[in-house]
């Protein structure tokens, strides 16, 4: 029985190298991996070994027989993939990558600012190398970035890939210091001289704005903070959601918009078994929002999110999704607008909550005085007001300026070579590419990225540290910057674990950030060094 790869691939290919007969596609390398949205398996080539489904990190691949019948649909997504591009060579790829040898000696130490994706691919493999040490920092006292605080919890397949982040923590060699904010804590200067290379992998912090009227209204948020609010960011805990209107709208058309609109509307006791922060599931036990209404200012055709998240919204029960294009009829032969045309025949149910899709609608200004209570929106030149009580921006995420760095403020990226800022300075994930990819995209970008930085080791032009490690640790101690190392990160993760474990979830997340420091403490040997392991001493 054939194997399938279903909604919550992240992209990374790991499964590509698995499989012995070359039947997932499309592989690095080949047109359109780029940008691929999902891989796909060739059912008729597939020999059914189940390598891919080892290798997988977030369990998307399933076997034929086990697929539920919400992902029933992706068997005729793999399988229309090949009628389209039939990839007709089947040589095993032997994609295993040749280990490329250092030609100077080490130790090298790096530092990596950012423990997200990016983050922890770039440390994985810098690792490869035995000459090398990494130490990865982030402002946030734990770790893994936006698949911690951004994948919304009723995704916890896709957040499965922090297992491999935490075999990647565990590595000789790897070191964190979290709670530590580079630019506030530490700068860049103190970075670079104490390690041989610096990598930033920050991401993108900051929302885009609508530029509209009202848009600085209560109950006007980003998704940027809600998505933190719900995913139990310490700093996000106190925000402001009002859910006592029986309307909210979302707008954006992008899978963040989707995220944030399907955990709106969706039954609180299905996100009870979820890793969703315990104050934010209470708020939304409470809701009155019955309807979220999705706006896109563009066509259908034009929709920002992708086919296999289109595809778990539609089958979401209890859930009526409704599509609003008014009398254009959808046309078109894309697996996405065939969906749509599909949930725009749908009766809706009397009595569910609904997501409505509308498109070609675009926000003109946020109504209230000093509470939302409306958006004034216009559609084929025709105006009208939507009551709400809640906006959510989801039009995108923007970065921050990096303190000490170049900046290109069109793209908030940092401008660079293949992810070389300059010899000693590196840039690798949303911070280098812009705030758009999955999960996996980050592990090709990473890539890149340690390519140009091996290269300049072997070409002697990274600056020579002046100061060691332990110097960086005594600096943080004088200014009163008490990293949580990776036996503290372990203390909070087993804790976290164990308290979900009396409720049946996979977790309760630590959000009191005195509570994350004590319990991180108590496990640490002394502030911000483990014991254990270190290559360099
Ligand atoms: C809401 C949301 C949901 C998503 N869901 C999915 C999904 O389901 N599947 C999927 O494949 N992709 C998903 N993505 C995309 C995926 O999360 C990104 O591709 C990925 O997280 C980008 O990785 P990154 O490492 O560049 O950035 P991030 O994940 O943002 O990591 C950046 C890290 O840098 C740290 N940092 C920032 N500034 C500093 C500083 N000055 N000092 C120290 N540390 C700092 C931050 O605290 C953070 O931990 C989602 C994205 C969003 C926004
Ligand atoms: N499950 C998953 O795999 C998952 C989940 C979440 C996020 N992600 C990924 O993370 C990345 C970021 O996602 P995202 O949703 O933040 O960004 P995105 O995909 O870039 O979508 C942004 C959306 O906002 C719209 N928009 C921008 N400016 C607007 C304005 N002024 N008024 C109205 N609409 C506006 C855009 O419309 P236009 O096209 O008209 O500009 C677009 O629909 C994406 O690559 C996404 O796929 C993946
Ligand atoms: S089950 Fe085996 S043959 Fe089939 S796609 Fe997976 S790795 Fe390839
Ligand atoms: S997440 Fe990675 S390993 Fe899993 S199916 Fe997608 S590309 Fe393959």
């Amino acid at each position: 029985m054939p194997y399938v790869v279903t909604q919550s691939c992240c992209a990374d290919a790991s499964c590509v190298v698995a499989c012995p007969v070359n039947c997932i596609h499309p592989a690095p390398g080949e047109p359109g991996f780029a940008e691929a949205e999902m891989l796909y398996v060739d059912a008729n080539s597939c020999v059914d070994c189940g390598a891919c489904a080892t290798a997988c990190p977030v369990d998307a691949i399933q076997p034929h027989t086990a697929l539920t019948p919400q992902q029933e649909p992706f068997v005729a997504l793999n399988a229309e993939y090949y009628e389209v591009f039939p990839h007709p060579d089947r040589t095993p790829l032997a994609l295993v990558p040749r280990q490329r040898r250092l030609g100077r000696r080490g130790p090298f130490r790096f530092a990596v600012v950012g423990s997200g994706p990016a983050g922890m691919y770039v440390a994985d493999e810098l690792l490869r190398h035995p000459e090398v040490t990494v130490d990865v920092i982030d402002r946030l006292p734990t770790p893994y970035g936006l698949v911690r605080a951004g994948v919304a919890p009723d995704h916890q397949g896709t957040k499965q890939v922090t297992r491999l982040f935490d075999s990647i923590g565990a590595q000789p060699g790897f070191e964190y210091l979290l709670g530590v904010e580079v630019g506030r804590d530490v700068s860049h200067d103190d970075l670079a001289c104490h390690y041989d290379g610096v990598v930033y992998a920050v991401g993108a912090a900051t929302d885009r704005r609508l530029g509209i009227q009202g848009e600085d209204l209560a109950g006007s948020v980003s998704a940027t903070d809600l998505v933190g609010w719900y995913n139990g960011r310490p700093d996000k805990q106190d925000l402001r959601v009002p859910l006592d209107h029986e309307r909210a709208v979302v707008v954006g058309n992008g899978n963040v918009a989707l995220d944030v609109a399907r955990i709106l509307t969706t039954d609180p006791e299905a996100l009870a078994t979820t890793d969703i922060a315990t104050l934010p599931w209470a708020a939304l036990s409470r809701s009155r929002v019955r309807e979220v209404v999705v706006l896109g200012r563009r066509s259908p055709a034009e929709a920002a999110f992708t086919v296999p998240e289109l595809v778990g919204l539609a089958g979401i029960e209890d859930l009526n999704v409704v599509v609003d294009v008014a009398d254009e009829p959808i046309v078109g032969d894309s697996a996405k607008l065939r969906l749509l045309a599909e949930l725009a025949a749908r009766p809706r149910v009397e009595g569910r909550r609904t997501l409505v899709l509308r498109f070609r609608t675009t926000p003109e200004r946020i109504l209230g005085d000093h509470q939302v209570v409306g958006v004034e929106v216009t559609r084929d030149g025709q105006t009208e007001n939507i009551d709400c009580g809640l906006v959510l921006r989801a039009i995108g995420y923007h970065g921050a300026p990096v303190a000490d760095l170049p900046y290109d403020p069109a793209s908030g990226t940092v401008p660079h070579d293949r992810g070389r800022v300059r010899p000693g300075v590196y840039a690798a994930g949303w911070v280098k590419r812009g705030p758009t990819g999955f999960i996996g995209t980050n592990k090709s970008c990473a890539q890149e990225t340690v390519a140009r930085i091996l290269d300049d080791i072997d070409a002697g032009s990274l600056p020579t540290p002046s100061r060691g490690r332990a110097e960086l640790a005594a600096t943080l101690e004088e200014r009163g910057v008490v990293p949580i190392d990776r036996v503290g990160w372990r203390a909070i993760d087993r804790e976290e674990r164990r308290r979900g474990l009396q409720r049946g979830r996979p977790r309760l997340k630590l959000v009191d950030l005195a509570e994350i420091g004590r319990v991180a403490r108590e496990a640490q040997p002394r502030p911000g060094y483990s014991a254990e392991r270190r290559r360099d001493g």
